[in-house]
């Protein structure tokens, strides 16, 4: 049985931030230009904080500008408003970012809508994903972008492939869908969405030569899901508890021990999409500052 090859996305952010360091250059000597993220955290959900503790530490590495707001679980959803138009006015911010999920108080699209679509560098802003659609894109969601990068990087080409994604959200498996779907150079798939409605879905994900799982259900995704040779895109960073000092380990949406030999690829959880993701945010606010001076 053939081993089943490992896509870091370690290894591609790392290609991607080097990348972006003549870009960053070029935006401070010709008009001493530092992108600047904002970064917006409402209450105290753990996972939330490791996110944008994450994000910003980044931007701080290659020396960009990050700042993160905090606001109390109780903010009303009128004030986290007011402080998103004072960031919208705000020129040292060239993109900024509410991390989800929101409390329920709060109307999560209402939030999303208040962001000026310049600096939605999260691509979640109805004009940004309905450019994305019409494949005219400005700021591609994060999640799905790193995905698109990883495959490139990997020449995996999606052309002609079927592609499943499990998930239909607006982060992940919507924009992701759209991407694999599109007609230009690795892309072109036929792809499936499959979400909690579908039925027989193993029927279904059985025909994946490409299969994305974007589920949020902790190594659900075993070797009875999948054909031989598919390749495996684990979006999924659920914690599970365990013995160990922090209590929990990080675990896909796919169990990485049952599909060893029989996948052909799959990327590890941690150290998969999660890289990317970051890598993606720090490029598209790159993108909203040069977009200044276009
Ligand atoms: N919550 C989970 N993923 C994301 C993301 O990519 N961006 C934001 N803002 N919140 C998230």
């Amino acid at each position: 049985m053939a081993e089943t090859n490992i896509l870091s996305g370690k290894v591609v952010s790392d290609a991607v931030y080097a990348a972006l360091e003549d870009r960053i250059k070029a935006l401070s000597d010709n008009h001493s230009a530092v992108p600047g993220l904002a970064a917006v955290i409402i209450g105290e959900d753990p996972a939330s904080e490791v996110y944008v503790r994450n994000k910003t530490r980044r931007f701080r590495n290659m020396n960009l500008h990050s700042e993160t707001i905090r606001l109390p679980e109780e903010t009303s959803q009128e004030e986290l408003l007011s402080t998103i138009r004072t960031l919208n006015h705000d020129p040292v911010f060239h993109g900024i970012l509410v991390q989800l999920p929101l409390p329920k108080h709060i109307d999560t699209d209402v939030v999303i809508n208040a962001i000026i679509p310049e600096k939605d560098v999260d691509g979640f802003h109805p004009e940004n994903l309905g450019r994305l659609t019409a494949g005219k894109p400005r700021f591609i969601p994060c999640t799905p972008k790193g995905i698109m990068r990883i495959l490139e990087h990997s020449h995996i080409d999606p052309s002609g492939k079927h592609a499943v994604v499990l998930g239909r959200s607006n982060i992940v498996g919507r924009p992701m869908s759209i991407l694999l779907s599109q007609k230009q150079a690795y892309s072109n798939a036929t792809t499936t969405i499959c979400h909690s409605g579908t039925s027989d879905l193993r029927v279904i994900t059985k025909q994946a030569d490409i299969l994305v799982a974007a589920l949020g259900a902790p190594e659900m995704i075993d070797d009875s899901y999948i054909k031989e040779d598919v390749i495996i895109i684990d979006v999924g960073i659920n914690r599970v508890p365990d013995d160990s000092e922090k209590g929990y380990k990080l675990v896909g949406d796919v169990n990485f021990d049952s599909v060893q030999g029989i996948a052909q690829s799959i990327t590890p959880v941690p150290g998969g999409v999660g890289p990317m993701t970051i890598a993606m945010l720090v490029e598209n606010t790159v993108e909203a500052a040069e977009s200044l001076y276009a």
